[in-house]
């Protein structure tokens, strides 16, 4: 009989003795901002990657900063190659938990009517990116997890539905969120859960690029069951909830923290 492990239900220490990497943090405004500092509120530590150059590096340390984490573990990395991985991933040691929070399409693409001509190379950049980074981590992460982990990735609407401008970055969506299932699939064994969180849309540097947000904003506000926009909080709670023993029975799925959003059909 396998027995059940006592767990921390205390939202202030459910992530004690818990660390691991986050990637995505561009500014304060950013998901993986929110998401790491629920992280820190439930007591867990986070190690955080920058995109490579002076000014990426000066504005993840200053958003970091404003976490109230001195000194952090802060490394430059992009995804986009195989070495910057190898490199960060063989320098992390033991970590509990991954959380995923990046994306890219050229934005030229991201506008109504700009879809069936997508160039290749703006769809294998943008699937790249956005989809196949989530597998590179985390086969990486598999050594780094021997007692098990958790990993998250953040996904959107736009996967399942056809969202007008998201175009290309829908497809990458929907390749994330596969890949989601796929991953637990085959990590569940080492008990290495992966799941996704569908978010709202929230005003960021990424979701500005995608023709007509404002808009979308404006929709989701009318139409949502709780009549108002997600907020970095209501992701950084899920995704807190995913990362620790809370949510010890669950993976390869996509949540949703949307306001209800796409639970409504008109
Ligand atoms: N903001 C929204 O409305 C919304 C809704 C649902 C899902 N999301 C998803 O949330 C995640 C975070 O986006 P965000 O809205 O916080 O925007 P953001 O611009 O703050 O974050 C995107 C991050 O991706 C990183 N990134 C891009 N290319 C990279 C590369 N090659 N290597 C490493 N990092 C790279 C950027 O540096 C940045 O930190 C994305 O997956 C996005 O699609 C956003």
């Amino acid at each position: 009989m396998t027995s059940i492990q006592q767990v921390s239900c205390h939202p202030m220490t459910v992530m004690q003795g818990k660390r691991g990497l986050v990637v995505g943090i561009a500014n304060e405004r950013s998901y993986a901002w929110f998401i790491a500092q629920a992280i820190l509120n439930a007591s867990g530590e986070c190690i955080f990657t920058h995109l490579p150059g002076e000014k990426m590096e000066r504005k993840a340390r200053m958003a970091i900063e404003a976490l109230g984490v001195e000194n952090p573990t802060l490394i430059s990395m992009d995804a986009a190659s195989d070495e910057d991985l190898d490199k960060v991933f063989e320098s992390l040691g033991e970590i509990d938990f991954l959380v995923h929070s990046i994306a890219f399409a050229d934005k030229d693409w991201l506008k109504e009517g700009k879809f069936a001509a997508t160039p290749r190379e703006v769809y294998n950049q943008a699937l790249d990116i956005s989809a196949y980074t989530l597998m590179a981590m985390a086969n990486r992460a598999i050594p780094l997890m021997p007692n098990g982990g958790s990993i998250i990735s953040m996904s959107y609407y736009g996967a399942e539905k056809a969202v007008p401008g998201y175009n290309v970055m829908g497809v990458a969506k929907s390749a994330l969120e596969s890949a989601t299932r796929y991953l637990a699939m085959e990590l569940g064994d080492r008990n290495i859960r992966v799941n996704s969180i569908s978010g709202g849309p929230l005003k960021t540097l990424s979701s500005m690029a995608v023709g007509g947000f404002s808009s979308i904003l404006d929709h989701v506000e009318q139409k949502a069951p709780l009549k108002r926009n997600v907020t970095g909080d209501d992701v950084g709670g899920t995704a807190t909830w995913l990362l620790s023993e809370m949510s010890s029975g669950v993976t390869g799925q996509v949540i949703y923290v949307d306001c209800g959003y796409a639970s409504v059909g008109l």
